[in-house]
């Protein structure tokens, strides 16, 4: 594996060959400063997910951490939103009341968060507060790697095409099981158009922008002929070199950088309960 690199007081160690690194030494109970902050930024931008362990925090303080990097987003689906935190968007399985408390039967595909909007997320913290001890695994790709390691014929096609990101087709799609979305959260969701290879504002590379589970098509192409490309794109992305499984341990904190990573969780007996929130930094416009 490659180095460990040392910062004042943080280490930064490889999770994987194909992205993803721990970093040691804080407690985000507390406050963090600039020098940190700027630590925990490179790394970021290095290793593109991070990973905090034993992360035994408040979600003011989840929050608080999240707003280092930008201003945060609140979810469309307002009805998984933390009670009194509506920066906190709940993702679980568990029921209180009849009524599930969070997003559930989720994610299973890969995709970036909130591709569908026209400022789609620059980032995501996801803390696991409890999970199963076997599946509910979440699978994070390097889509730096795979653009790259696409044929060249592939590459340069896709680089002059755009997708279709639509939250409603999604929903009516793959999230069948879930109450339906209103008219007024259909309303804030018209699709979005996005380049299906996008520059990484920070960084200058460029990465897949494509989900099968939420970009519908490719603009200006019959629609079969779209989904089949993207189906392609994303299960060539999928495959191992370019991926790292997370297993989670409640207080893990991770921190993936939505613009050049895409995720998806394995499934898991539902009789397990999972219970994660996730905050959603807001990002720009992509571009190639
Ligand atoms: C998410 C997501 C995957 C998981 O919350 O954005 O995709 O592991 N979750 O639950
Ligand atoms: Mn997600």
């Amino acid at each position: 594996m490659a180095d460990l690199t040392s910062y004042n007081s943080i280490t930064v160690t490889p999770l994987s060959a194909a992205l993803g690194a721990e970093v040691k030494g804080l407690d985000l109970s507390r406050p963090i400063d600039e020098t940190i902050y700027r630590q925990i930024k490179d790394a970021l931008l290095k290793h593109l997910i991070l990973l905090f362990r034993d992360q035994d925090i408040t979600p003011d303080q989840h929050i608080a951490f999240s707003r280092w990097f930008g201003a945060l987003e609140e979810h469309v689906v307002n009805q998984f939103l933390l009670p009194g935190h509506p920066e906190i968007f709940v993702v679980s399985n568990v029921k209180e009341k009849g009524r599930h408390i969070g997003a559930y039967g989720s994610a299973l595909l890969f995709h970036s968060d909130i591709s569908y909007m026209a400022k789609p997320s620059m980032g995501s913290l996801f803390l696991c507060r409890e999970c199963p001890a076997v599946g509910g695994e979440t699978e994070f790709a390097n889509m730096y790697a795979a653009y790259d390691a696409l044929p060249d014929q592939r590459r340069t096609w896709l680089d002059q095409q755009r997708g279709v990101h639509d939250y409603v087709y999604h929903y009516e799609v793959y999230e069948r099981h879930r109450e339906p979305l209103s008219d007024e959260q259909k309303a804030m969701l018209t699709p979005a158009v996005h380049p299906a290879i996008r520059t990484h504002p920070e960084s200058g590379r460029k990465a897949i922008f494509l989900s099968e589970s939420l970009t519908s098509h490719l603009a200006g192409m019959d629609i079969a002929e779209g989904r089949r490309i993207i189906k392609e794109v994303t299960e060539f992305a999928a495959q191992p070199q370019f991926v790292y499984r997370h297993h989670w341990r409640a207080g893990d904190l991770v921190f993936w950088d939505n613009r050049c990573t895409m995720h998806r969780v394995l499934p898991w007996d539902d009789q397990y309960r999972r219970l994660m929130h996730r905050t959603t930094i807001k990002g720009d416009k992509p571009f190639l």
